[in-house]
């Protein structure tokens, strides 16, 4: 049996690897907190990436040509491979899958809140590419260096499938901002309306945020919530600018001291009502995972059965 000082000792080793950055891997000893903060932050990962090819998902019929259906295709997929990834980096913690999307069909594990916002335009698809996937970007590349193994690994893919996500997004808003005035007028309405939940996806301010503080003791986080919100904030004046189109924060200004743009503040109640489950899509978008996870049903069990065959086989031949 292990005694207080067996696993305080353990514990003081731990800590010292993170410090000296090396990577904790799915057979180290971990404290049990670690690892319930990765479960949760690596499984809500993946589930918003699951979860977030569903507003996208609602254009690809709609995409104003082929070449655009091909690329938002593509990019919806890309995101469906991002979550079998996270999932695959969570189960190395000990959680099985299928108890993982239980979870998240239950409403007890939760997913970026900004996918329950509705598509409503050609413009919007723009803009989740270019706010959404743009604001996502600079919260992984951050978490490349965070200091769970697989996670990294698994964010380095990730990162250079986003920046392509990025692009096509931008390049979207580019062809309607500087396009007809109904185009541009598109544009801007796409713009204002996610560009604030672009920057909730950031989660509370610091002093806020229940989990913040530990997840960077352990280097889970490498950097706080508002810091990657500011960073967001700055890269995306240019962009607007070079559109052409107004910035939807209308006190947005360059603070030369700071070396950074001042803002104005988000509205925290609209965020937390969209956590709690009041957005506009929270229940179509749970309802549709359900029955796309029944409908696939077969499809597990085919290959279960297949796995099972396989294995006696293997057995007879020894
Ligand atoms: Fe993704
Ligand atoms: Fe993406």
């Amino acid at each position: 049996m292990k005694t207080t000082a067996d696993e305080t000792r353990l514990e003081q080793r731990f800590q010292q690897r993170i410090e000296q950055e090396q990577k904790i891997e799915p057979k180290d000893w971990m404290p049990d907190g670690y690892r319930k903060s990765l479960i949760r932050q690596i499984s809500q990962h993946a589930h918003s990436e699951v979860i977030g090819m569903q507003p996208e998902g609602n254009f690809i019929t709609r995409a104003p040509s082929l070449r655009r259906k091909a690329v938002l295709l593509s990019k919806v997929q890309d995101e469906g491979g991002h979550g079998l990834y996270l999932y695959s980096a969570a189960e190395t913690l000990g959680t099985p899958r299928s108890e993982l999307i239980a979870a998240l069909q239950s409403g007890e594990a939760k997913y970026a809140s900004i996918f329950n916002y509705p598509t409503q335009s050609w413009g919007d698809i723009g803009a989740i590419g270019w706010l959404v996937d743009g604001a996502a970007i600079v919260n992984q590349i951050s978490l490349q260096r965070t200091s769970y193994g697989p996670y990294a690994r698994g964010m380095v893919r990730i990162c250079k499938e986003e920046s392509f996500h990025q692009r096509q997004g931008y390049e979207i808003m580019i062809a309607l901002a500087h396009g007809s005035p109904a185009q541009k007028r598109m544009a801007q309405d796409s713009l204002n309306r996610f560009y604030w939940p672009a920057l909730m996806m950031f989660g509370p301010h610091d002093s806020e945020s229940a989990h913040s503080a530990r997840s960077m003791q352990w280097k889970i986080k490498r950097e706080t919530n508002d810091d990657l919100r500011q960073k967001f904030i700055d890269q995306t004046v240019p962009q607007i600018e070079y559109l052409g189109l107004q910035h939807p924060d209308s006190e947005i200004s360059w603070n030369e001291a700071r070396g950074h743009y001042d803002h104005g503040e988000i509205d925290w109640n609209e965020f937390y009502a969209v956590i709690n489950g009041n957005g506009h899509c929270n229940r179509q978008r749970i309802t549709h995972h359900i029955r796309a996870h029944e409908d696939g049903a077969w499809v597990r069990d085919a290959i279960t059965a297949h796995n099972e065959k396989l294995r006696k086989r293997a057995q007879q031949v020894a």
